[in-house]
């Protein structure tokens, strides 16, 4: 395979989401250039409107308008959160200092992941949540006047870290929480930095709010995303020659630890033209083909990574070795439970592969990969391994590759683009 060209991949699902909710809250008119268009981002717009956000058509190339009432109001009938975990953690948080009630769900994927993990806090902090004895949605939540919350979380989750900080936003109240092992995507403290909320972060991983600052309207623009750049990485490492630029991707370190293993096995990834935007590291990406070596990854590194474990694992079956990632229990309560189709899936193309508990081996093989892929509607599986099927020799069939979609509108075309390839 040949890689070559420059390709500006989708704006950042982290902040889009992020974005589109603060716009929500700003009591006014907002301008967010370069969100992000798929799905799951339409998910929390769609959502934001049922809540009386006036949010403007997502359209790629287009800025959408998100104008914001004095105050939300309740919704006509359920939220429907779509595939999207973060739509659906985040808006909770947001919900909980809301004086209403709303019922969030989901399709078949999220309604089976917790959520138990933010109702717990928000209950404390005073919600009313119903059910409080099933995990998953759908769950109905009543806000109201909030506490103070002080909370260890039981696992590094930018989600649940953002929903319990929106909580403390829309409630008022200071908000101080503990992520275990590993810092979590940071994106939530950066913005409430830009808006002059006190932010502090403890060497004892104790993350503090004071509810001092306020969100006005804004105008900002998103920086492509690293997760999804992630898989045409892959793509200019996999190739026999050619060289890929992919220009203006947010290089958050909190995002990077994909970057950081991928050198370790012997990538050739060089940042150029580094920049901040909006409180937000911004780079250009540039990708040669290398061989490479397995590796270990560790618990502490997952949370930099956690959504590109997937990508990883596939880059790992063409290294020289085994790989092993540890403590990635937190990837079977993803879109799908992705340990077991890592595995399964790698095996389905002939490479040793394996999960156990929360331990994922890959061993690495030069012949060529061959078979079918089942992708349980997770979209980072299917691009994961419709990266793999474009080695030389591989015939890999992705059974359903329109489940990319839910983060990255046109991956086929882009992947094409850069590859040459049809399908
Ligand atoms: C996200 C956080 C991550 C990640 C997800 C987006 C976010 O989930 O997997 O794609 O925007 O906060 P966890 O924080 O639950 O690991």
């Amino acid at each position: 395979m040949i890689v070559r060209g420059t390709i500006t991949v989708p704006g950042d699902k982290s902040i889009t989401h992020r974005a589109l909710l603060f716009a929500a809250l700003s009591r006014g008119s907002c301008l967010i250039s370069g969100a992000l268009t798929s799905l799951d981002a339409r998910s929390t717009a769609a959502v934001l409107r049922r809540l009386g956000v006036g949010v403007g058509a997502l359209r790629r190339g287009a800025r959408v308008r998100v104008v914001a009432p004095e105050a939300l109001s309740a919704p006509d009938g359920p939220l429907d959160c779509g595939n999207s975990g973060t739509t659906a953690r985040l808006g909770l948080g947001v919900l909980a200092g809301h004086p209403f009630r709303s019922t969030l769900t989901g399709d078949r994927s999220l309604r089976r992941r917790p959520m138990r993990r933010v109702t717990e806090p928000l209950v404390l902090m005073g919600a009313g949540v119903e059910p409080s004895e099933r995990d998953g949605l759908p769950v109905t939540i009543t806000g109201g006047r909030l506490r103070p919350l002080r909370w260890e979380l039981p696992v590094s989750s930018a989600q649940l870290k953002g929903a319990l900080l929106l909580a403390g936003v829309v409630g008022r109240v200071p908000v101080r929480v503990r992520e275990p092992a590993g810092r979590s995507r940071d994106h939530t403290e950066r913005l409430l930095r830009w808006f002059g909320y006190g932010v502090t972060e403890s060497d004892d991983g104790w993350i503090g709010l004071e509810p001092d600052g306020e969100v006005v309207p804004f105008s900002m623009a998103v920086p492509g995303d690293i997760s999804s750049a992630a898989f045409l990485v892959a793509a200019g490492t996999l190739a026999d020659e050619g060289e890929l630029r992919l220009p203006g991707v947010g290089v958050n370190p909190t995002r990077t630890g994909f970057l950081d293993v991928l050198r370790r096995m012997g990538g050739q990834v060089d940042l150029e033209n580094p920049r901040i935007a909006q409180g937000e590291p911004v780079a250009d990406l540039v990708v040669r083909p290398a061989p490479l070596q397995a590796t270990q990854v560790s618990g502490p590194e997952i949370p930099g990574l956690i959504d590109e474990v997937p990508v990883l694992a596939v880059l790992a079956s063409r290294a020289q070795g085994t790989t092993v990632f540890h403590e990635v229990g937190e990837l079977r309560v993803k879109e799908s439970d992705r340990l077991r189709l890592l595995a399964e899936n790698l095996r389905a193309v002939g490479v040793e592969a394996d999960a156990a508990d929360s331990t994922l081996w890959v061993t690495g093989d030069d012949r060529p990969p061959r078979g079918r892929i089942v992708t349980e509607g997770d979209h980072r599986i299917a691009m994961a391994f419709e990266v793999l099927g474009r080695v030389r020799g591989a015939a890999v069939a992705v059974d359903d590759l329109g489940c990319a979609e839910v983060s990255f509108p046109g991956f086929p075309a882009a992947l094409r683009a850069v590859t040459g390839a049809g399908r």
